[in-house]
Protein backbone atom coordinates (compact mmCIF):
# COMPACT_ATOMS: atom_id res chain seq x y z
CA UNK A 1 0.00 0.00 0.00
CA UNK A 2 1.01 3.15 -1.24
CA UNK A 3 1.51 6.29 1.02
CA UNK A 4 -0.11 9.19 0.26
CA UNK A 5 2.97 11.81 0.20
CA UNK A 6 4.86 11.94 -2.90
CA UNK A 7 7.33 14.01 -4.34
CA UNK A 8 8.14 15.06 -8.18
CA UNK A 9 11.14 16.55 -9.27
CA UNK A 10 10.67 17.19 -12.95
CA UNK A 11 13.78 17.75 -14.45
CA UNK A 12 14.92 18.73 -18.24
CA UNK A 13 16.00 14.99 -18.53
CA UNK A 14 14.39 13.28 -16.44
CA UNK A 15 11.28 12.87 -13.90
CA UNK A 16 11.46 11.25 -10.88
CA UNK A 17 8.73 10.60 -8.20
CA UNK A 18 9.28 8.99 -4.86
CA UNK A 19 6.51 7.73 -1.99
CA UNK A 20 6.75 8.46 1.62
CA UNK A 21 7.95 4.74 2.90
CA UNK A 22 8.74 3.18 -0.83
CA UNK A 23 11.75 5.71 -1.89
CA UNK A 24 11.70 6.07 -6.03
CA UNK A 25 9.18 4.51 -7.82
CA UNK A 26 9.46 6.47 -11.08
CA UNK A 27 12.36 8.00 -13.52
CA UNK A 28 11.72 8.34 -16.75
CA UNK A 29 12.33 11.29 -19.11
CA UNK A 30 10.90 14.27 -18.89
CA UNK A 31 9.32 14.36 -22.90
CA UNK A 32 6.12 13.73 -24.40
CA UNK A 33 5.62 13.05 -27.98
CA UNK A 34 2.42 15.22 -29.19
CA UNK A 35 0.40 16.44 -32.16
CA UNK A 36 -1.55 19.32 -32.98
CA UNK A 37 -4.91 19.53 -33.64
CA UNK A 38 -7.20 22.90 -33.84
CA UNK A 39 -4.67 24.53 -32.12
CA UNK A 40 -4.73 21.57 -28.97
CA UNK A 41 -2.22 19.50 -28.16
CA UNK A 42 -2.68 15.33 -27.77
CA UNK A 43 -0.36 12.77 -25.91
CA UNK A 44 0.89 10.37 -28.32
CA UNK A 45 3.09 8.74 -25.42
CA UNK A 46 5.22 10.03 -22.44
CA UNK A 47 8.60 9.53 -21.23
CA UNK A 48 10.17 5.67 -22.46
CA UNK A 49 7.37 5.42 -24.60
CA UNK A 50 7.36 8.53 -26.14
CA UNK A 51 11.45 8.18 -27.08
CA UNK A 52 10.48 4.56 -28.46
CA UNK A 53 7.51 6.32 -30.29
CA UNK A 54 9.83 9.00 -32.26
CA UNK A 55 12.47 6.24 -33.42
CA UNK A 56 9.75 3.67 -34.56
CA UNK A 57 8.53 3.31 -38.35
CA UNK A 58 4.84 3.91 -37.42
CA UNK A 59 5.33 6.98 -35.91
CA UNK A 60 2.44 9.43 -36.66
CA UNK A 61 3.06 12.28 -39.02
CA UNK A 62 3.00 15.57 -37.47
CA UNK A 63 4.10 14.28 -34.19
CA UNK A 64 6.87 16.30 -32.47
CA UNK A 65 8.78 15.52 -29.15
CA UNK A 66 8.78 18.38 -26.37
CA UNK A 67 10.46 19.00 -23.65
CA UNK A 68 7.97 21.05 -21.36
CA UNK A 69 10.34 21.87 -18.45
CA UNK A 70 13.88 24.02 -19.27
CA UNK A 71 16.45 25.78 -17.16
CA UNK A 72 13.54 25.26 -13.84
CA UNK A 73 10.99 27.09 -15.85
CA UNK A 74 7.94 25.54 -17.21
CA UNK A 75 8.47 26.08 -20.84
CA UNK A 76 5.13 24.83 -22.47
CA UNK A 77 2.21 24.44 -19.95
CA UNK A 78 0.00 22.13 -22.03
CA UNK A 79 2.82 19.39 -22.80
CA UNK A 80 3.87 19.72 -19.04
CA UNK A 81 -0.62 19.07 -17.79
CA UNK A 82 -0.14 15.81 -20.35
CA UNK A 83 3.09 14.81 -19.51
CA UNK A 84 2.15 14.70 -15.75
CA UNK A 85 -0.67 13.46 -15.74
CA UNK A 86 0.76 9.98 -17.74
CA UNK A 87 3.58 10.13 -15.84
CA UNK A 88 1.46 9.74 -12.45
CA UNK A 89 -1.06 7.34 -14.34
CA UNK A 90 2.10 5.50 -14.66
CA UNK A 91 3.87 5.48 -11.40
CA UNK A 92 0.28 4.92 -9.49
CA UNK A 93 -1.19 2.96 -11.22
CA UNK A 94 -3.99 1.76 -8.53
CA UNK A 95 -5.48 4.98 -7.64
CA UNK A 96 -8.70 5.65 -8.05
CA UNK A 97 -10.95 9.84 -7.53
CA UNK A 98 -12.08 7.46 -4.50
CA UNK A 99 -8.58 7.57 -3.23
CA UNK A 100 -7.07 10.02 -0.64
CA UNK A 101 -5.80 13.52 -1.93
CA UNK A 102 -1.97 13.35 -2.58
CA UNK A 103 0.26 15.24 -0.42
CA UNK A 104 3.00 16.52 -2.34
CA UNK A 105 5.99 18.38 -2.57
CA UNK A 106 7.52 19.24 -5.98
CA UNK A 107 11.27 19.98 -6.19
CA UNK A 108 12.34 23.10 -7.87
CA UNK A 109 15.12 25.00 -8.72
CA UNK A 110 16.37 28.09 -6.90
CA UNK A 111 15.86 31.87 -8.01
CA UNK A 112 13.00 31.19 -9.97
CA UNK A 113 10.27 34.43 -9.97
CA UNK A 114 7.11 34.36 -8.43
CA UNK A 115 5.53 34.07 -11.71
CA UNK A 116 7.44 31.01 -12.78
CA UNK A 117 6.65 29.42 -9.49
CA UNK A 118 2.78 29.80 -10.09
CA UNK A 119 3.39 28.30 -13.48
CA UNK A 120 4.23 25.29 -11.75
CA UNK A 121 1.38 25.62 -9.14
CA UNK A 122 -1.27 25.62 -11.45
CA UNK A 123 0.73 22.84 -13.98
CA UNK A 124 0.90 20.34 -10.95
CA UNK A 125 -2.97 21.53 -10.02
CA UNK A 126 -4.23 20.89 -13.20
CA UNK A 127 -2.62 17.28 -13.11
CA UNK A 128 -4.48 16.40 -10.04
CA UNK A 129 -1.35 17.57 -7.42
CA UNK A 130 -3.58 20.62 -5.49
CA UNK A 131 -1.69 22.56 -2.92
CA UNK A 132 1.88 21.36 -3.48
CA UNK A 133 4.68 22.57 -1.50
CA UNK A 134 7.34 23.88 -3.84
CA UNK A 135 11.16 23.26 -2.47
CA UNK A 136 14.10 24.65 -3.59
CA UNK A 137 16.38 21.54 -4.66
CA UNK A 138 19.62 22.29 -2.52
CA UNK A 139 17.08 22.35 0.48
CA UNK A 140 15.63 18.83 -0.30
CA UNK A 141 18.96 17.88 -0.27
CA UNK A 142 20.79 19.36 2.87
CA UNK A 143 17.91 16.78 4.27
CA UNK A 144 20.43 14.09 3.40
CA UNK A 145 23.15 15.75 5.05
CA UNK A 146 24.64 15.60 8.85
CA UNK A 147 26.28 18.61 8.89
CA UNK A 148 24.16 21.86 9.75
CA UNK A 149 25.92 24.40 7.55
CA UNK A 150 26.32 22.96 3.38
CA UNK A 151 27.51 24.37 0.01
CA UNK A 152 25.43 22.32 -2.19
CA UNK A 153 25.75 22.20 -5.79
CA UNK A 154 22.89 20.57 -7.86
CA UNK A 155 24.29 20.09 -11.53
CA UNK A 156 21.29 18.79 -14.28
CA UNK A 157 20.90 18.79 -17.91
CA UNK A 158 19.96 22.50 -18.35
CA UNK A 159 20.26 24.42 -14.93
CA UNK A 160 22.71 24.40 -11.70
CA UNK A 161 21.29 25.75 -8.02
CA UNK A 162 24.32 26.59 -6.42
CA UNK A 163 23.69 27.01 -2.78
CA UNK A 164 24.77 27.64 1.03
CA UNK A 165 21.99 26.15 3.71
CA UNK A 166 21.13 26.53 7.08
CA UNK A 167 18.94 24.89 9.37
CA UNK A 168 16.43 28.30 8.37
CA UNK A 169 17.14 27.71 4.62
CA UNK A 170 19.08 29.14 1.57
CA UNK A 171 21.83 31.63 3.42
CA UNK A 172 22.57 32.84 -0.17
CA UNK A 173 23.12 30.77 -3.85
CA UNK A 174 21.77 31.04 -7.10
CA UNK A 175 21.37 29.33 -10.24
CA UNK A 176 22.80 29.07 -13.73
CA UNK A 177 22.94 27.54 -17.13
CA UNK A 178 26.10 26.01 -16.94
CA UNK A 179 25.49 22.06 -16.79
CA UNK A 180 24.82 19.23 -19.28
CA UNK A 181 23.47 21.16 -22.49
CA UNK A 182 25.89 23.71 -21.89
CA UNK A 183 28.94 20.69 -22.56
CA UNK A 184 26.92 19.27 -25.53
CA UNK A 185 26.59 22.32 -27.09
CA UNK A 186 30.18 23.16 -27.04
CA UNK A 187 31.31 19.59 -28.47
CA UNK A 188 28.27 20.15 -31.13
CA UNK A 189 30.21 23.57 -32.03
CA UNK A 190 34.02 21.93 -32.10
CA UNK A 191 32.94 18.63 -34.28
CA UNK A 192 31.22 21.26 -36.50
CA UNK A 193 34.18 23.63 -36.68
CA UNK A 194 36.49 20.58 -36.38
CA UNK A 195 35.06 18.14 -38.80
CA UNK A 196 32.67 20.01 -41.13
CA UNK A 197 29.88 17.59 -39.62
CA UNK A 198 26.68 18.93 -38.01
CA UNK A 199 25.66 16.08 -34.97
CA UNK A 200 22.47 16.32 -32.84
CA UNK A 201 22.71 17.38 -29.13
CA UNK A 202 21.59 13.86 -28.45
CA UNK A 203 24.76 12.37 -30.08
CA UNK A 204 27.45 14.93 -28.20
CA UNK A 205 25.36 13.81 -25.01
CA UNK A 206 25.74 10.07 -25.76
CA UNK A 207 29.50 10.96 -26.92
CA UNK A 208 30.27 12.77 -23.46
CA UNK A 209 28.72 10.09 -21.06
CA UNK A 210 30.90 7.55 -23.22
CA UNK A 211 34.22 9.13 -23.50
CA UNK A 212 34.12 12.78 -21.61
CA UNK A 213 36.65 12.83 -18.75
CA UNK A 214 37.31 16.12 -16.52
CA UNK A 215 41.07 14.69 -16.59
CA UNK A 216 43.34 15.39 -18.87
CA UNK A 217 45.22 12.33 -20.04
CA UNK A 218 41.95 9.84 -20.49
CA UNK A 219 42.99 7.65 -23.77
CA UNK A 220 39.62 6.64 -25.20
CA UNK A 221 37.62 7.50 -28.49
CA UNK A 222 34.38 6.76 -29.79
CA UNK A 223 32.55 6.97 -33.34
CA UNK A 224 30.11 9.46 -33.63
CA UNK A 225 27.68 10.01 -36.49
CA UNK A 226 25.85 12.76 -38.27
CA UNK A 227 25.91 15.08 -41.60
CA UNK A 228 28.41 16.46 -43.63
CA UNK A 229 27.83 20.11 -43.29
CA UNK A 230 28.96 20.58 -46.93
CA UNK A 231 26.80 18.53 -48.99
CA UNK A 232 24.47 16.70 -46.37
CA UNK A 233 25.67 13.22 -46.96
CA UNK A 234 25.53 11.19 -43.64
CA UNK A 235 29.50 11.25 -42.26
CA UNK A 236 31.30 10.02 -39.36
CA UNK A 237 34.44 10.68 -37.28
CA UNK A 238 36.38 9.25 -34.71
CA UNK A 239 36.39 11.71 -31.72
CA UNK A 240 39.22 10.90 -28.45
CA UNK A 241 38.72 12.22 -24.67
CA UNK A 242 41.21 14.19 -25.41
CA UNK A 243 39.85 16.19 -27.89
CA UNK A 244 36.71 17.16 -25.81
CA UNK A 245 38.46 17.61 -22.82
CA UNK A 246 39.01 21.87 -23.68
CA UNK A 247 34.84 21.91 -23.84
CA UNK A 248 34.84 19.90 -20.92
CA UNK A 249 37.22 21.98 -18.69
CA UNK A 250 35.76 25.34 -19.93
CA UNK A 251 32.49 24.22 -18.08
CA UNK A 252 34.00 23.31 -15.26
CA UNK A 253 36.08 26.01 -15.25
CA UNK A 254 32.95 27.75 -15.01
CA UNK A 255 30.98 26.03 -12.67
CA UNK A 256 33.63 25.96 -10.10
CA UNK A 257 33.90 30.07 -10.39
CA UNK A 258 30.28 30.43 -9.44
CA UNK A 259 30.64 28.02 -6.55
CA UNK A 260 33.79 30.18 -5.44
CA UNK A 261 31.23 33.78 -5.88
CA UNK A 262 28.78 31.91 -3.70
CA UNK A 263 31.26 30.68 -1.05
CA UNK A 264 32.37 34.32 -0.52
CA UNK A 265 28.74 35.64 -0.23
CA UNK A 266 28.81 33.13 3.14
CA UNK A 267 28.52 34.84 6.80
CA UNK A 268 31.92 35.12 7.97
CA UNK A 269 30.79 32.64 11.10
CA UNK A 270 29.90 30.10 9.00
CA UNK A 271 33.03 30.04 6.72
CA UNK A 272 34.65 26.95 8.51
CA UNK A 273 31.60 24.75 8.99
CA UNK A 274 30.78 24.91 5.60
CA UNK A 275 34.52 24.18 4.64
CA UNK A 276 34.77 21.64 6.96
CA UNK A 277 31.41 20.19 5.86
CA UNK A 278 32.94 20.15 1.95
CA UNK A 279 30.41 20.54 -1.05
CA UNK A 280 27.83 18.02 -1.97
CA UNK A 281 27.62 17.28 -5.63
CA UNK A 282 24.33 16.31 -6.91
CA UNK A 283 22.53 16.14 -10.22
CA UNK A 284 23.39 14.09 -13.38
CA UNK A 285 25.75 16.01 -14.76
CA UNK A 286 27.40 14.88 -11.12
CA UNK A 287 28.16 11.43 -12.77
CA UNK A 288 30.76 12.97 -15.07
CA UNK A 289 34.04 11.18 -15.42
CA UNK A 290 36.99 13.01 -12.83
CA UNK A 291 34.17 16.45 -12.59
CA UNK A 292 34.35 15.89 -8.31
CA UNK A 293 38.28 15.48 -8.34
CA UNK A 294 38.42 18.66 -11.17
CA UNK A 295 36.14 20.96 -8.84
CA UNK A 296 38.00 19.68 -5.23
CA UNK A 297 41.18 20.58 -7.21
CA UNK A 298 40.09 24.10 -8.35
CA UNK A 299 38.26 25.14 -5.28
CA UNK A 300 40.62 23.31 -2.61
CA UNK A 301 37.76 21.74 -0.82
CA UNK A 302 36.41 18.33 -0.53
CA UNK A 303 33.29 17.56 -3.05
CA UNK A 304 31.39 14.36 -2.05
CA UNK A 305 28.90 13.14 -4.77
CA UNK A 306 26.12 10.69 -3.23
CA UNK A 307 25.14 7.45 -4.84
CA UNK A 308 22.57 8.32 -7.68
CA UNK A 309 23.01 11.65 -7.43
CA UNK A 310 20.36 12.48 -9.54
CA UNK A 311 17.65 11.08 -7.76
CA UNK A 312 19.19 12.71 -4.45
CA UNK A 313 17.03 16.07 -4.94
CA UNK A 314 13.60 13.69 -4.63
CA UNK A 315 15.13 11.41 -1.83
CA UNK A 316 15.78 14.49 0.52
CA UNK A 317 12.58 16.19 -0.33
CA UNK A 318 11.15 12.80 0.78
CA UNK A 319 12.73 12.95 3.93
CA UNK A 320 11.45 15.92 5.19
CA UNK A 321 7.67 14.86 5.47
CA UNK A 322 9.51 12.84 8.77
CA UNK A 323 10.27 16.39 9.90
CA UNK A 324 7.40 18.70 8.78
CA UNK A 325 8.87 21.06 11.65
CA UNK A 326 12.10 21.42 10.12
CA UNK A 327 10.60 21.50 6.54
CA UNK A 328 8.00 24.45 7.05
CA UNK A 329 11.88 26.73 9.08
CA UNK A 330 13.49 25.74 5.83
CA UNK A 331 11.09 27.22 3.54
N1 LIG B 1 27.16 9.00 -16.38
C1 LIG B 1 27.04 10.28 -16.74
N2 LIG B 1 28.13 10.98 -17.13
C2 LIG B 1 28.03 12.27 -17.49
N3 LIG B 1 26.88 12.98 -17.48
C3 LIG B 1 25.76 12.33 -17.11
C4 LIG B 1 25.78 10.96 -16.72
N4 LIG B 1 24.51 10.59 -16.39
C5 LIG B 1 23.74 11.68 -16.58
N5 LIG B 1 24.49 12.72 -17.02
C6 LIG B 1 24.03 14.08 -17.39
O1 LIG B 1 23.22 14.60 -16.36
C7 LIG B 1 22.26 15.49 -16.92
C8 LIG B 1 20.90 15.12 -16.38
O2 LIG B 1 20.91 15.27 -15.00
P1 LIG B 1 19.57 15.38 -14.16
O3 LIG B 1 18.76 14.15 -14.37
O4 LIG B 1 19.96 15.75 -12.78
O5 LIG B 1 18.91 16.61 -14.92
P2 LIG B 1 17.45 17.18 -14.83
O6 LIG B 1 17.08 17.38 -13.41
O7 LIG B 1 16.52 16.39 -15.65
O8 LIG B 1 17.66 18.59 -15.57
P3 LIG B 1 17.51 20.07 -15.00
O9 LIG B 1 17.88 20.03 -13.56
O10 LIG B 1 18.44 20.86 -15.83
O11 LIG B 1 16.10 20.44 -15.21
C9 LIG B 1 22.33 15.33 -18.43
O12 LIG B 1 23.02 16.42 -19.00
C10 LIG B 1 23.13 14.04 -18.60
O13 LIG B 1 23.91 14.06 -19.79
MG1 LIG C 1 17.23 18.78 -11.90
Amino acid sequence: MYSNEIVVDIGYSKTVIAVRGKGIIFNEPSVVAVTKSRGKLKLIASGLDAKRHMKSRDRSHGTTLVHPVKEGVIENAEAAVLMLKDFLKKALPHRSFLSPKLEVIAVISCGISVVERKNYENVLSAAGLKSPILMETPIAISALLSSDYNLIVNCGASIADIAIVGPTGIITGCSVTTCGIEADRKICAYIADNYRMGISSVHAEELRIKIGSFYDNRLVDAQVSGKNLVDNTPHQAEITANEIFPMLSDVALNLADVVESVSMMCPEKLIMDVYHAGITFTGGFANSYGLSDFLAERLKMAVNVPKSPETTPALGALAFFDDREKMYKML
